[in-house]
């Protein structure tokens, strides 16, 4: 079974794809949060500096692509080939209006004569591998359909699927009967993304669609990041647990204090990180509101190195 870290934009940067896969353990794949690039520019050229190799040393991420012209794509593509990467993912996910607005990520769903505008340039011209992150639909599951027969005519490295409506955003239940429906229509191999918490959760999707064997987390990462010793069936004592979380933690604030300067950025930071993370101790909520209130990185410091020692 291959496990994937799902891309969350200014949460699995790479400060925390370098800290996690230096200290907890390698996923089969890592994706770069998007890179939106409009009108043949880099919307936020920042955005650019998580792909950079000096960043990604423990595991090499596939960059990911939000945009929705063959143009666009194509500056992308000089990014990633610049730095050496083969393959490239793109966004047909994200479900935020501006960008669903432009037609970018789940807004290109909806238009399945764009989609396949958009892969035919881009396969016409490109040498890179390519896969699609995807949700069911923009404002139906029944968007999906149309998409098959254009996704099975190029080929694609594999399909990620989450699958969600964009006008879910990240509520609400995910669809496993239409994922079930649609995914064995697909000849490309399929990735299921979505809600996996733990092992029973992959069991779950395996049950209902046996041949599916890729797997993409992200918050079940963030709230337990050792889910992913757990689906490998690797035994870890807590005195390891411990130890390996310490230095995940200890790791982030070193890359963020090079990162960011002065305390503030580095707390609003740490506290996005925590809003997911906090949910797998115990007494999270307690910890999560110790963290919003630290105004300074050494109270941050002595609240969580506090919660993680007492896991022992
Ligand atoms: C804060 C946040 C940021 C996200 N950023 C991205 C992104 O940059 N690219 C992307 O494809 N998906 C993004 N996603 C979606 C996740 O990759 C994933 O599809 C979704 O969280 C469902 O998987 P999960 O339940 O395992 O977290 C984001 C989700 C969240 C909550």
């Amino acid at each position: 079974m291959q496990i994937y870290l799902a891309p969350l934009q200014g949460l699995t940067d790479w400060i925390f794809r370098e800290s996690y896969c230096q200290q907890i353990g390698l996923f089969d794949k890592t994706f770069t949060p998007f890179v939106r690039v409009q009108a043949a520019d880099f919307y936020r050229p920042s955005q650019c500096n998580d792909l950079l190799p000096v960043h990604n040393v423990f595991q090499k991420p596939v960059p990911q692509f939000l945009g929705n012209t063959a143009e666009s794509f194509k500056r992308f593509e000089e990014l990633c080939v610049q730095h050496a990467y083969s393959e490239v993912n793109i966004n047909m996910g994200c479900p935020y209006p501006m960008v669903t607005g432009k037609c970018m990520g789940a807004g290109l769903l909806a238009q399945a004569t764009e989609v396949a505008k958009l892969l035919e340039g881009i396969f016409a011209e490109t040498k890179l591998k390519i896969s699609i992150k995807t949700r069911l639909g923009l404002d139906n599951s029944a968007d999906f359909k149309p998409l098959i027969s254009i996704f099975n005519a190029f080929p694609l490295e594999e399909l990620i699927i989450h699958p969600r409506i964009g006008k879910q955003q990240y509520k609400g239940e995910v669809d496993l009967i239409a994922f079930a429906e649609y995914a064995p229509q697909l000849k490309h191999p399929v990735c299921y993304n979505g809600d996996i918490l733990t092992v029973a959760d992959i069991e779950k999707v395996q049950a209902l669609v046996p041949k599916i064997d890729r797997f993409m987390i992200g918050r079940g990462i963030l709230q337990n990041p050792f889910l992913l010793a757990e689906i490998r069936k690797q035994e870890l004592t807590q005195a390891e647990k411990v130890k390996m979380l310490r230095n995940f933690h200890s790791s982030i604030i070193e890359y963020c204090k090079q990162k960011y300067s002065g305390d503030l950025h580095l707390l609003k930071r740490f506290e996005e990180l925590w809003e997911y993370h906090a949910e797998g101790f115990e007494n999270g909520h307690k910890i999560y509101k110790q963290v919003k209130k630290s105004k300074t990185l050494a109270q941050y410091e002595a609240v969580i190195f506090k919660a993680i020692n007492e896991l022992s």
